[in-house]
């Protein structure tokens, strides 16, 4: 299983998220647009541990990567879920991250510093190895590619 996997895993997301699509008769899960067909079995063919999830609090997660691809929206959404959802239930993620000193210039990859009101100046509040695992893995979510080879 590669690490972002692992992090998904560990922190219990599929506690709260499939990664199933029902077909379009079985529900409204196309409608809502978390895929643009219905999962199949090969779609896990290559995942050892796949994170099919078995109760559905937050939105299907089966094609998250193609619904956004914004690095830092999932970032902000790990750090403080209540930033991107006010009042979602989606628990923050803080430990994932790390309070760095800022070397010169501001990192790209840092959040905005307004998330933390007790941040120290000079301080930067950087995802840590297991957070841009995460962040790949789920960016790497996309099963939209056809199953079925073209007729002829
Ligand atoms: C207690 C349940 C719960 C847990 C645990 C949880 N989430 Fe969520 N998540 C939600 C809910 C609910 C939403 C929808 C936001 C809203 O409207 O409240 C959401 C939204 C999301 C979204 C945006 C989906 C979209 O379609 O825009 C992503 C991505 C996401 N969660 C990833 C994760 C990841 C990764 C983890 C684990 C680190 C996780 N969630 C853990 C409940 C949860």
């Amino acid at each position: 299983m590669e690490v972002g996997q692992q992090v998904y895993g560990a922190n219990g997301c599929s506690g709260c998220h499939t990664q199933v699509v029902r077909p379009a008769n079985m529900g409204s899960d196309i409608a809502r647009g978390w895929g643009s067909r219905r999962t199949f079995p090969v779609d896990y063919y290559h995942e050892t541990n796949p994170f099919l999830g078995i109760v559905r609090i937050g939105p299907d997660l089966s094609n998250i990567g193609k619904r956004k691809k914004d690095t830092s929206w999932f970032y902000i959404l790990l750090y403080e879920p209540n930033q991107i959802f006010p009042g979602t239930i989606m628990p923050p993620y803080k430990y994932l991250f790390r309070k760095v000193r800022a070397e010169g210039k501001r990192n790209p990859e840092a959040l905005p510093p307004e998330l933390d009101r007790t941040l120290p100046k000079g301080m930067q509040i950087m995802p840590s190895p297991e957070a841009v695992a995460l962040v790949a893995y789920l960016l790497s979510l996309d099963r939209s590619y056809p199953t079925q080879p073209k007729k002829q």
